[in-house]
């Protein structure tokens, strides 16, 4: 399947990716995340990436088109995907069209992480994440078994740059402002299933299989 998730900052995107891509066998692109190891690496990328990010604003378009091209070219994305974070504007959404209809592809599904921005703050301020894997921790609601410590490898884990409350009002404008556009995009092409994001994780993935095998 080639699945776009879309949700505000915090709405559990990158905490439903890994279940559904061990579910589907998929291949998981975020942006983010890729930028972010970008950023640690000091790469060309990463330098002009900074900025905007621990501001809160988007990326340029080319500079993310770029790194989703590159990666889209993997074997192992070549039949299915999960792409969480991107398209994050209506020309991202586009360009990803123009790259899809190139191998004949198309979008199956968008996942719409609906949610009310009211809850996000505490969601964001108590995120803690192992950055060699992209697992997330939440202080209150997804506590590590260690406090500061991943599960898996013992590794220290950290907290973004970007996660205080000040930094979250810009990246929750440019949401509004940005991305929300992409989900009419999709929805005039009748693919959104929207889910409610509000609900606890385990909810949350109980929605996203049933919207996944129907
Ligand atoms: P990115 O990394 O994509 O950040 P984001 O969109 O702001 O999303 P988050 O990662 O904050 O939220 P999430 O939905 O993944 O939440 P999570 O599951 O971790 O982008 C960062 C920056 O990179 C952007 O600001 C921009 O500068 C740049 N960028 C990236 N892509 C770009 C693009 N395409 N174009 C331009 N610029 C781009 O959950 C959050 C917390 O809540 C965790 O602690 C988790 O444990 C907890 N939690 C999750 N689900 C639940 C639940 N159901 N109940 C209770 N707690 C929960
Ligand atoms: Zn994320």
């Amino acid at each position: 399947k080639r699945l776009i998730l879309i949700g505000p900052p915090g709405s559990g995107k990158g905490t439903q990716s890994p279940i559904i891509k061990d579910e589907y066998c998929l291949c998981h692109l975020a942006t983010g995340d890729m930028l972010r190891a970008a950023v640690a690496a000091k790469t060309p990328l990463g330098i002009k990436a900074k900025e905007a990010m621990n501001k809160g604003e988007l990326v340029s378009d080319d500079l993310v088109v770029g790194i989703i091209d590159e990666a889209m070219k993997k074997p192992s994305c070549q039949k299915g995907f999960i792409l969480d974070g991107f398209p994050r504007t209506v020309v991202q959404a586009e360009k990803l069209d123009e790259m899809l209809q190139k191998q004949g592809a198309k979008i199956d599904k968008v996942l719409n992480f609906a949610i009310d921005d009211a809850i996000l703050e505490e969601r964001i301020t108590g995120r803690w994440i192992h950055p060699s894997s992209g697992r997330t921790y939440h202080t209150k609601f997804q506590p590590p078994k260690v406090p500061g410590v991943d599960d898996v490898t013992g590794e220290p884990l950290i907290q973004r740059k970007d996660d205080t409350a000040e930094v979250l009002k810009s990246r929750l404008d440019a949401f509004h402002r940005q991305t929300e556009p992409v989900i009419n995009y999709y929805s005039k092409k009748g693919v959104v299933a929207s889910l409610h994001a509000e609900k606890p994780p385990k909810e949350v993935t109980s929605e996203v299989k049933s919207v996944l095998s129907s």
